[in-house]
């Protein structure tokens, strides 16, 4: 792989809780068929997942179950770079440099930060304000060209841009400029089952909201059953029905079908046959993935090889900016 002429891809998810549909919609779907165009690194982003409280003994576990999850779906070890952050120290080191850069007004007018801050009110850390800096250091130690992620993370990726730009304003060309992967159309954002007006989240309280990786058929068609719908009964994408619109997107997600060809679908069905479908279409899809990632986790030495081969990757990759940015901000290393 090394050597070839293909972009870097950089993407990670936070081993932070049970992985979602809209995990998988938004960013994990896309990561696998992007391997064939690009030198691709996927990690699991442990070093973020503290910024909330986590119990070690699951983070552990849930480090190991997204590793399974990312080969499941399709990321495979042979063409892709798959690591786990805290493996390869450059991250913190870039992040300190970086955030010599960076202006706490940047991070503290973030998005998410302020909806984590109020959700987390007990636990507002400098972790917490500083995630979009390590952020921008995952992207930047790799000489990123593309970041495929969710509509969430655009403003992350700005800021990944600008510091990115900055540092070479200030010591001379070191990064590449990272350009998002946003899906176009509402896949992007896959919203709550329970309340449409709010984005699918893993820490959502109510567990109706969002559908896990890992829910057994019956869940997943139960949730989809139960996922708020708009007032009529005609299966339509468009603004005045973000609860329809949002299972016409899981829907299409899952089936490959466009908006027109879902509406086509149910022409004259009322909403119980739609969400029926749609429960069936996620479950059909999710079944061979968890089969996989269950076998997957029955072979922890793979796993462990495959993120030991990915960190040494992913390490010496990360050292050669890290080196380059070390020795443009003056640090001394000896003759
Ligand atoms: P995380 O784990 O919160 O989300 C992982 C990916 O899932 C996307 N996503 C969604 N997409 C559509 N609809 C949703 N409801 C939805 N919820 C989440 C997110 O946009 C993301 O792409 N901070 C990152 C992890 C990260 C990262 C990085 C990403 C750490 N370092 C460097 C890219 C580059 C995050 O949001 O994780």
């Amino acid at each position: 792989m090394e050597g070839t002429e293909k972009k870097i891809l950089f993407s990670a998810v936070q081993p932070s809780g049970a992985v979602t549909i809209g995990n998988y919609i938004g960013a994990i779907r896309n990561f696998v068929g992007l391997q064939e165009d690009y030198n691709c690194f996927y990690a699991v982003a442990d070093l973020h997942a503290i910024t909330v409280k986590q119990e070690a003994a699951v983070l552990r576990k849930n480090t190991l179950s997204l590793m399974a999850l990312f080969i499941a779906c399709g990321i495979d070890p042979a063409k892709s770079i798959l690591f786990v952050q805290s493996h390869v120290p450059a991250h913190c080191e870039l992040t300190w440099v970086l955030n010599t850069i960076t202006y706490p007004g940047e991070l503290s007018r973030m998005t998410q930060f302020k909806d984590k801050s109020a959700k987390h009110a007990e636990n507002v850390n400098m972790g917490l304000m500083d995630y979009p800096v390590l952020m921008a250091s995952d992207i930047l130690l790799y000489q990123t060209a593309l970041v495929p992620v969710g509509a969430d993370q655009k403003q992350h990726l700005e800021l990944s841009r600008d510091l990115a730009m900055r540092f070479n304003n200030r010591y001379g060309q070191t990064f590449e400029v990272p350009e998002p992967y946003i899906l176009k159309g509402n896949g992007a954002r896959i919203m709550s089952l329970a309340d449409p007006s709010r984005k699918m989240s893993k820490s959502d309280e109510n567990p109706n909201a969002f559908i896990t990786m890992t829910d057994d058929r019956d869940t997943i068609i139960r949730k989809c059953k139960r996922a708020v719908t708009d007032s009529g009964n005609e299966v339509r994408c468009s603004e005045d029905k973000p609860g329809v619109s949002n299972l016409i997107a899981i829907y299409n997600a899952f089936t490959g079908n466009t908006n027109e060809q879902t509406e086509r679908e149910f022409e004259g069905k009322g909403y119980g046959d739609f969400k029926l479908a749609v429960g069936e279409a996620v479950a059909d899809a999710l079944a061979p993935i968890q089969s996989e990632q269950a076998r997957l986790l029955k072979d922890k030495a793979y796993l462990d090889s495959v993120m030991k081969e990915g960190a040494g990757k992913a390490f010496r990759a990360a050292r050669r900016t890290l080196s380059k940015v070390y020795r443009k901000v003056g640090f001394y290393s000896g003759e």
